[in-house]
């Protein structure tokens, strides 16, 4: 007899992205599905990482991250939030945001604890809570804002609500919280034994002079999270996997109970390079700017086509309503559209766990201009 695995995530499948990108492949299609650029990364960045391996750089750096990357992270917060975090006991480097979310939640779950997550969500939440043993407790963002509803949050609060889980900028739709998002927070968490995991992995792009309201610019409600970030969001280059998480020391000091004997430590050169790239302010404060030109330049060319494109204020996507176009359901329309007119998107329902369709589908501008151009002169065909 072979072994068998009971699988502790018999609801997971392929995800919608490999199969959009699969299809973008085989129908030779524009893929505005998938979230990463199409343009090169800082050169100087690439650069400084190629000579730090030549210098020797290739050996394992101690288990929290290189010393020095997480002084300039700590400066950089300093700067940006006006907070003061401890570089020796309050950050870990990570393999990528996702990596610190998982870790984060599974420092703190235990086996039928509840997480509340909204939806849509980026797809990692729900197995990343699961896999622990805990329960999704799924609220719907108001649509077509996509804004919390903190009516329903405060019903959804029972004595087992272990971790709100937060995202903002928001990926799929764009939406960005608020201050009175966090008045409501607070008010909410205040007194209670709720952690919240805030997954600020698109920090630098928001737009339109919107302030990011990052959980590190409040020490009553960072004391009570793990806030994670990512460097391929943040310096396009979304393939090398590498992030960081902050939070207090003494939850710090749990993460990296779970940390140290999965990955131990990241990738080296990168951290050495990015030690020093970190303190380019401008390498960072341009990036909001230059992701904002291209969602106004996706925002003006879609206006020759059919789709309503709904608001976005951060992040690399932006929603669309094809209700002009057609009454398919989201993900069969997204399925159409990539084998008979070459542009792969992604649906929105994808994003829900029960798979919501608001008939709407989620398209990514982090492209060259080119890309864009093409995309829409076939879209404008639709
Ligand atoms: C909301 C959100 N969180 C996390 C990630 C992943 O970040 P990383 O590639 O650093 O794991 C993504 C990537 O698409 C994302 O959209």
């Amino acid at each position: 007899m072979s072994p068998h695995i009971t699988s502790k995530l018999p609801n997971v499948g392929t995800t919608i992205f490999t199969v959009m990108s699969g299809l973008a492949n085989q129908h030779n299609a524009i893929n505005l599905g998938q979230g990463f650029p199409d343009y090169q990364m800082n050169e100087e960045l690439m650069n400084k990482v190629s000579e730090v391996m030549q210098k020797g750089w290739n050996q394992y750096v101690p288990m929290q991250g290189y010393m020095p990357l997480r002084e300039s992270i700590a400066e950089k917060i300093e700067y940006l939030y006006q907070t003061k975090i401890d570089p020796d006991r309050q950050i870990t480097i990570t393999p990528g945001g996702t990596y610190a979310i998982y870790t984060a939640l599974t420092s703190i779950l235990q086996p039928r604890d509840e997480v509340i997550i909204f939806e849509p969500g980026y797809d990692s939440y729900i197995p990343n809570v699961e896999i622990n043993g805990a329960v999704p407790v799924l609220i719907d963002l108001r649509f077509p804002e996509y804004k919390i509803n903190w009516t329903e949050v405060r019903k959804k609060i029972s004595p087992k609500t272990r971790v709100i889980m937060l995202n903002s900028p928001h990926n799929p739709t764009g939406a960005v919280l608020n201050e009175e998002d966090i008045r409501q927070l607070k008010d909410i968490v205040r007194d209670t034994n709720i952690f919240i995991v805030s997954d600020e992995v698109y920090e630098h792009l928001i737009f339109d002079g919107i302030p990011h309201q990052s959980i590190l610019r409040y020490p009553e409600l960072l004391e009570r999270s793990f806030v994670c970030f990512s460097f391929g969001k943040t310096y396009n280059c979304t393939g090398w996997k590498l992030g960081y998480c902050i939070s207090s020391p003494s939850s710090m000091s749990e993460f990296r109970k779970v940390h140290q004997f999965n990955c131990f430590c990241c990738h080296t050169p990168s951290q050495v390079a990015l030690a020093g790239f970190l303190k380019n302010k401008d390498a960072y404060l341009s990036l909001g700017g230059i992701m904002q030109a291209k969602r106004d330049y996706f925002i003006e060319l879609m206006r020759s086509t059919k789709f309503d494109l709904l608001n976005s204020s951060g992040s690399y996507f932006i929603c669309a309503k094809y209700n002009r176009i057609s009454d398919e359901a989201d993900r069969q329309f997204a399925i159409r559209i990539t084998k008979e007119h070459g542009v792969a998107t992604i649906p929105v329902s994808v994003f829900y766990k029960t798979g919501t369709d608001n008939k709407v589908i989620r398209f990514c501008f982090s492209k060259k201009k080119e890309t864009l151009e093409s995309a829409v002169e076939r879209l404008i065909k639709i």
